[in-house]
């Protein structure tokens, strides 16, 4: 039985991945700032199957404070004996534009979402490197990729876990594998917190698959990343965005299927 640490998992695609990761037999811990929200009603997309969240165990951390995160990571590892995957994956944004970025809020994004992966990795990577390897894994975003308006720090900092991705690699192979992935939209209680109806619509029309993610595709593309699957794989991005990135906008071109006469 493999032990994972999953940050953020009281919600979203934290608590989706974490599900995953328990149903799948691991033992799964969730270092979270908040409690645990209620998981989705039976027979809804996120919903965990019959083990639920139940089978997660939350340790009230703030991944900003790397002293408690390691004080977390080592109680974990003494615990169960042994440390597999950890999944940096907490994050917060602030919707601000360029000339109203408050300074606090500039540097709590940067602390939680950047350093916040980076001393979560450390922790885990200090106890992987002399234990016989792992798995280090974040949750980036499209949005470190390219410019998306009034959320310039928070995509600051998800292009700087792509950096980091890239490092822990080089340092760590071959022992310990590093890899990130990049959410598109995916509809979570960060993204309902932010976004309007006409604004959840409006990014629907600029995917071309013309959805929202749901949490669960993140947590099966976080799934693969830690199975031996995908041993050769380390210093990577994988992208899960329903094809946002991957050229023009389809609001502005159609899909091919659209179009076709
Ligand atoms: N929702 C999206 O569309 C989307 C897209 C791309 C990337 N992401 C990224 O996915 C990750 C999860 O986002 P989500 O949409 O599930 O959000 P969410 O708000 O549903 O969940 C985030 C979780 O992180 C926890 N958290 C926040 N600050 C913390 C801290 N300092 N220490 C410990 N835990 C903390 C929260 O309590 C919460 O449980 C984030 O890193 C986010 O940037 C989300």
């Amino acid at each position: 039985m493999r032990t994972v640490i999953v940050s953020g998992a009281s919600s979203g695609i934290g608590q989706a991945t974490a599900a995953r990761f328990a149903r799948s037999g691991d033992r799964v811990f969730n270092l979270d700032i908040a409690a645990p929200q209620a998981p989705a009603a039976p027979g809804t997309p996120e919903a965990p199957q019959a083990s639920g969240t139940s089978e997660v165990r939350w340790l009230k951390a703030d991944t900003a404070d790397w002293a408690a995160v390691q004080a977390a990571v080592r109680q974990v590892r003494e615990e169960t004996g042994r440390l597999d995957v950890v999944i940096a994956n907490a994050g917060i944004s602030v919707r601000h534009g360029v000339l109203d970025i408050e300074e606090a809020d500039a540097r709590r994004i940067t602390d939680v979402n950047l350093l916040g992966v980076l001393g979560l990795w450390q922790a885990a990577a200090r106890i992987m490197a002399v234990e016989g390897g792992g798995v280090l894994l974040a949750t980036a975003s499209v949005n470190g990729r390219r410019g998306y308006p009034r959320y310039a720090d928070y995509n600051a900092t998800k292009a700087g876990i792509v950096a980091l991705t890239q490092t822990f690699a080089m340092e760590l192979a071959p022992l310990v594998r590093v890899a990130c992935v990049s959410p598109g939209a995916v509809l979570t209680p960060m993204q309902l917190a932010e976004y309007t109806g006409e604004m959840l619509a409006d990014t629907n029309a600029r995917i071309p698959a013309g959805r929202h993610a749901d949490p669960t595709e993140i947590a099966a593309a976080f799934h693969y990343l830690a199975s031996p699957e995908a041993r050769f794989l380390t210093g990577q991005e994988l992208v899960v965005d329903g094809g946002e990135t991957a050229g023009a906008t389809t609001s502005d071109w159609g899909t091919a299927l659209a179009t076709a006469p």
